[in-house]
């Protein structure tokens, strides 16, 4: 390694409150912090008490005062519709400040949270930043969810309003926003006062369906037409900016809490040491403004740096073709993209010597970053041929809010090893523990854990609810984070995460969870008991497959239980669950204290070498298992 990620690393590490002051200096405050650390209610610890911000101030007025109002901010390029929409600097800004303005205008004020359900439109960022202009929090929830989902979030958050769109497309089918926010809104508790919705061309939009429900139902671009430009709210640096809900083993969704000035702080050094995007570059992040990753480096970080962001709307594949991500490089001349393993696995199975990509002109493009679910090496090797330029793997997750372990291209090209995200990220003391929280030696698999205080720009708490966040993440070492993957240190220091510990999966770089999963096939009246693992998929990384056993005198033939149950997994988590595998099983097999060995099951399916506990209650089930679950992969 040389110096300079060195550096970095040991300056953050052994003195953490200096390294993050200084670097706080790159964001603009209202009043600039004068300490770094409140360790005062250690397990839970905030960044830069004493500063206060407004975090659009940074990413937008900034850049328009310093005389790039004309510098393109936001470049919406919609693949389903064929369209491309630019907006400056000074653009966005006066959309971001009008929205505000509608928003203050209908009661919303500072801490208030705001629910947004949109697909992959302008407005998503726009309204994202128009919360943050007045101190409310948004809490983006992504449009493959389910009314029961949305209503689960909107329990939890009790924000004050949604904002939805008329309508969104996938490449299958509409969807359509409006009776689904109804439906979540009537099985929630009454929170929300008002629905304002973002007109689609296409899409009716018959507001007036919705006039006799007790929220008010709203125009977006009729209520902008009113409204006047809202001020930018300076919040203390702790004020939550967004909540954002991920899943965790059990069925109820964790609201991820996201200060501000911490968060504004981690992001910008991001884009410096790792990212490496200067203003005036472009970045292309194809992922979701409902995930984590579309949070922090579609809308925020970009902007922080002053750089143009790419909104896509599309997919990898199918829209038109497997080149469509090398037309958005050409035609926007993109230096910094970021996507998901899965989306490259579905563009070399399209197009497997990549010439769909090839022949567009890639001369702009510095660096593809990658991350959501482990990048195999066959793919990396796939990317980096074609592209020949730094293939860069990045580990994180919603709840850290910016990569743990990733090249930092920013500071020093470190040699790249396929299979691993290679070294921690400065900020980031990454220890590997073994079940019983021991160090373990190099080159051994154990729980990868990080130690407190998190960085800046990491999550706070989680909504409302201060122990779950100790009991999920920090009772179960002291003094540590749990990350809740697996992995391990090679001699070089360079990290290798292996996988989930929990019954988190990973579909598509979408994160669910096998416990709600469960919770919905254990509802079907003839399921005695379920379980459902995550095995190996070539392109998805993940799928989900259910098991369930049947109450006895349960009569039902197979494939009308099969599709109920199906059907059922739509209705209540959403079409993104994917879920489209499930079998009629004699028994699970499970340990003598009735935990069901879905590791295990896991382990058989994946083809991987098992062991049967002790403990197992009856070792023939498993004998009867096996056949079934080879058959999964
Ligand atoms: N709103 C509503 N529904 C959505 C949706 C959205 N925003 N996104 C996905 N869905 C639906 C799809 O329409 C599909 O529904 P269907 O079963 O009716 O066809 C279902 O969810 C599964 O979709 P998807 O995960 O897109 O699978 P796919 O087989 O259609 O496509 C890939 C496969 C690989 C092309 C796609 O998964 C992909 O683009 N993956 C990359 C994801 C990514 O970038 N993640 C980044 C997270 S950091
Ligand atoms: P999410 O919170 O949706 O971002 O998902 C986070 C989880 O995705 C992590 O805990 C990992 O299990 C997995 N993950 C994300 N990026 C990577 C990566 N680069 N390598 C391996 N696993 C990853």
């Amino acid at each position: 390694m040389t110096q300079g990620y060195r550096q970095n690393y040991a300056a953050a590490i052994n003195d953490p409150a200096a390294f993050w002051l200084t670097n706080s200096a790159d964001v603009q405050w209202q009043n600039p912090p004068q300490t770094a650390l409140d360790e005062s209610r250690a397990p839970l610890y905030s960044w830069f008490p004493d500063g206060t911000l407004n975090l659009t101030v940074s990413a937008l007025d900034r850049h328009v005062a310093a005389g790039r109002g004309e510098q393109t901010a936001l470049i919406y390029d919609s693949a389903m519709l064929g369209t491309v929409q630019k907006y400056s600097y000074a653009e966005l800004l006066a959309q971001v400040e009008k929205f505000a303005g509608v928003l203050r205008d209908r009661g919303v004020s500072t801490g208030d949270r705001v629910l947004i359900y949109l697909p992959m439109i302008p407005q998503a960022v726009v309204a994202m930043l128009a919360c943050a202009r007045l101190g409310a929090v948004h809490s983006v929830v992504f449009g493959g969810f389910a009314p029961k989902e949305l209503a689960s979030r909107i329990d939890d958050a009790t924000p004050v309003a949604v904002i939805t769109a008329s309508g969104g497309i996938e490449p299958s089918r509409r969807i359509e926003y409006l009776p689904a926010v109804a439906e979540a809104l009537d099985r929630s508790q009454g929170s929300v006062r008002d629905v304002i919705v973002a007109h689609r061309e296409g899409f009716e939009h018959a507001l007036a369906e919705y006039s006799q429900r007790p929220e008010t139902w709203s125009d977006w671009d009729e209520l902008a037409s009113r409204a006047t430009a809202a001020a930018a709210v300076p919040v203390p640096s702790t004020h939550p900016l967004y909540v954002l809900y991920t899943s965790g083993t059990t069925g109820a969704p964790k609201g991820v809490v996201r200060d501000t000035g911490g968060y504004a702080t981690a992001l910008t050094y991001s884009m410096k040491a790792i990212f490496d995007v200067r203003p005036g570059d472009t970045m292309f992040t194809a992922s979701d403004v409902g995930w984590v990753v579309g949070h922090s480096y579609i809308v925020y970080a970009p902007l922080l740096a002053g750089a143009t962001t790419v909104l896509y709307e599309g997919k990898p594949v199918g829209t038109p073709d497997a080149g469509v991500f090398g037309r958005i490089i050409e035609q926007h001349r993109v230096t910094t993209m970021f996507t998901a393993p899965t989306a490259l696995r579905a563009i070399r199975r399209a197009d497997p010597q990549g010439e769909l990509w090839a022949s567009h002109d890639l001369s702009s493009l510095r660096a593809l970053f990658v991350a959501g679910e482990r990048l195999d090496p066959d793919t990396y090797h796939y990317a980096a041929n074609l592209l020949n330029i730094p293939v860069v793997d990045n580990w994180w997750q919603t709840e850290s809010g910016w990569p743990i372990a990733a090249n930092p291209l920013g500071l020093d090209d470190l040699d790249r090893k396929p299979g691993s995200p290679s070294t921690p990220v400065p900020g980031f003391n990454v220890q590997i523990r073994d079940a019983v929280g021991e160090p373990v030696e190099q080159g051994i698999e154990g729980n990868i854990v990080i130690q407190l205080p998190l960085p800046p720009g990491a999550l706070t708490t989680l909504w409302g609810n201060d122990q779950r966040f100790i009991d999920t993440y920090l009772s179960q070492l002291e003094g540590f984070y749990l990350t809740g993957d697996s992995g391990f240190f090679d001699q070089d220091g360079y990290l290798f995460v292996m996988g989930r510990t929990d019954d988190v999966i990973n579909v598509s770089g979408h994160r669910l969870s096998t416990g709600a999963m469960e919770q919905v096939l254990s509802a079907h009246p003839a399921v005695a008991e379920c379980a459902v693992i995550g095995v190996n998929d070539r392109l998805k990384g993940q799928r989900p497959v259910g098991y369930v056993v049947l109450k006895s005198g349960a009569e039902i033939d197979e494939v009308t239980l099969r599709s109920e149950l199906v059907a059922m997994m739509r209705e209540h988590i959403g079409a993104v669950a994917d879920f489209r595998e499930v079998s009629v099983v004699a028994a699970l097999p499970k340990t003598r204290s009735g935990k069901i060995l879905r590791k295990t099951m896991r382990q058989i399916a994946d083809g991987k070498e098992f062991q049967i506990p002790s403990t197992i209650e009856d070792a023939s089930v498993i004998d009867e298992l096996i056949p079934l679950l080879r058959t999964t992969n």
